[in-house]
């Protein structure tokens, strides 16, 4: 009798992994979110947009070239001269896919600016709600493919390994009941880490579990010292901030100090869109000399209900109102250019396993992201892996004992918010040894109590090996920029 064949295991409902999934037809697969509608993923709360060189005076190669500036050179240059060719054709296929990107008055694509472009040449979709707008879209997508069969609520925490291979994983939902899935590949596209830091832009989720069970796993890291901080992000209590997006900035917001003066005058040519290393070097400065940091968006003008309904509503929620009155700001964890080291089509060195999206690191964005390249790269590589794998011929059979690789316990609560703490006075936009190596000692010392020590012990050590400042890693005892 013919065997069924063994699905491809997507771990994650963002773009990255929604792309995947869909790209895969028409080889089987199982998209498993921990979200019963697969909600809560950093891409649904992306407010950024997409860049895309699609102005006749811009070019892939200026995009290219600004991606290489933002990363500070440490990109893999082919990765992003694809990643900025192919920029436009993903525009194409997510209007094929339903997503409605503004326009302005003639019916041309919107393009606005953000940090670190020297060309407007980001796409929206709902003004500020872009990453949600596409998440709806290809779950939709998803949800109605023949191949992808969903199953939200669940936690993947052990990877099944045999032959020195990845061939399945563990699921555990709310209730604590298990289910064991073999699988042809399994691909990780949970997300980012800003969620382990005491403030972040990212949803609750960001948590590196998927990071975490990858290295478990087998799988090397890469560059997991580069962290990039938002520089605005509303400035009230808690640990997962309302974001501010850059793009307020692009429509003329500035950045004010606690005086009312400019921030970032005398900083960078870009001035306020300076690289968001720079400009959240300066906030978190300013912050450090006591001084609180304003958003003056007074001048921004049009329809703020139709180009900034997140952060309006994000505001009003929280008793601002950015049109009347300068909001305060602060700097937050926002995006992980580190993570599981992939080569261009998503391979771990772990065969079997695979990453894509934020968890991944193939070199796109170097030491620093440039802004709304994340929402295009979990497109591209998405898609580009979904397309690999509905390709691959079945591994060959088996042999060798199964044996079950686990995430492993996770800290309590309370230790979670004393690591938070920790990684955000030492790990934060501006580091040095001394702390670094302390913040290394506890975590190190914690190891054995969860998951969460461990993943933060690898991103301390990475960030006291790297001892010389470089994107949005600033050795203060090493000098840096701005
Ligand atoms: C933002 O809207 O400021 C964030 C966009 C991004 O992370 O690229």
């Amino acid at each position: 009798m013919k065997r069924a064949r063994l699905p491809i295991v997507v771990v994650g409902g963002g773009v990255a992994g929604l792309a995947t999934a869909l790209a895969a037809a028409p080889a089987p697969v199982r998209l498993l979110c921990r979200a019963h509608d697969g909600s809560g993923s950093a891409s649904a709360m992306a407010q950024g947009g997409i860049a895309a060189a699609l102005d006749p005076r811009d070019s892939p190669a200026a995009h290219a070239a600004d991606t290489l500036l933002a990363g500070a050179h440490h990109n893999d240059v082919a990765m992003a001269q694809w990643l900025t060719r192919e920029a436009p054709g993903a525009i194409a296929w997510l209007q094929a896919q339903g997503v409605l990107f503004d326009r302005d008055a003639d019916g041309r694509l919107q393009l606005g600016r953000e940090g670190g472009h020297a060309a407007a040449r980001i796409v929206h979709a709902g003004g500020d709600a872009s990453g949600a707008a596409l998440v709806h879209a290809l779950r939709a997508k998803a949800q109605a493919a023949a191949h992808v069969q969903w199953r939200g609520g669940v936690d993947v925490d052990a990877l099944l390994v045999r032959d020195g291979g990845v061939v399945g994983v563990r699921t555990r939902d709310e209730r604590g009941r298990q289910e064991h899935i073999e699988a042809a590949a399994v691909v990780l596209a949970t997300g980012g880490i800003g969620a382990l830091f005491a403030r972040t832009s990212n949803p609750p989720g960001a948590d590196g579990a998927g990071l975490a069970l990858g290295l478990a796993g087998g799988a090397s890291p890469r560059d997991l010292e580069f962290v990039q901080f938002h520089p605005t992000a509303l400035d009230v209590a808690g640990h997962c901030l309302p974001l501010i997006t850059e793009a307020l900035r692009g429509a003329g917001a500035r950045l004010l100090d606690v005086d009312g003066r400019p921030l970032m005058a005398g900083m960078h040519p870009l001035g306020d869109l300076a690289p968001r290393d720079v400009v959240a070097r300066r906030v978190a400065q300013a912050q450090g000399e006591g001084g609180q940091v304003w958003l003056d968006a007074t001048g921004v003008a049009g329809d703020w209900e139709r180009r900034f309904p997140t952060v309006l509503a994000a505001c009003r929620a929280q008793g601002f109102d950015p049109r009347l009155a300068p909001i305060p700001v602060t700097t937050a964890a926002h995006f992980h250019m580190g993570g599981l080291a992939t080569d261009a089509d998503g391979r771990t060195g772990m065969p079997g396993l695979h990453a894509v999206g934020e968890v991944a690191c193939n070199g796109i964005h170097g030491a620093n992201r440039l802004a709304s390249n994340s929402l295009l790269e979990g497109v591209l590589c998405g898609r580009r892996l979904g397309r690999v794998l509905a390709a691959a011929e079945p591994r060959p059979g088996r042999r060798g004992e199964y044996r079950w690789i686990e995430r492993g316990d996770s800290l309590s609560l309370p230790q979670l918010t004393a690591l938070g703490d920790l990684l955000w006075r030492t790990a934060g936009p501006v580091r040095e040894a001394s702390s670094l190596r302390d913040a290394w000692r506890t975590c190190a010392a914690a190891a054995d109590a969860g998951w969460q020590a461990r993943l933060a012990k690898a991103l301390l050590r990475a960030a006291l090996l790297r001892k010389h400042s470089l994107g949005a890693h600033c050795r203060h005892d090493r000098c840096c920029a701005a």
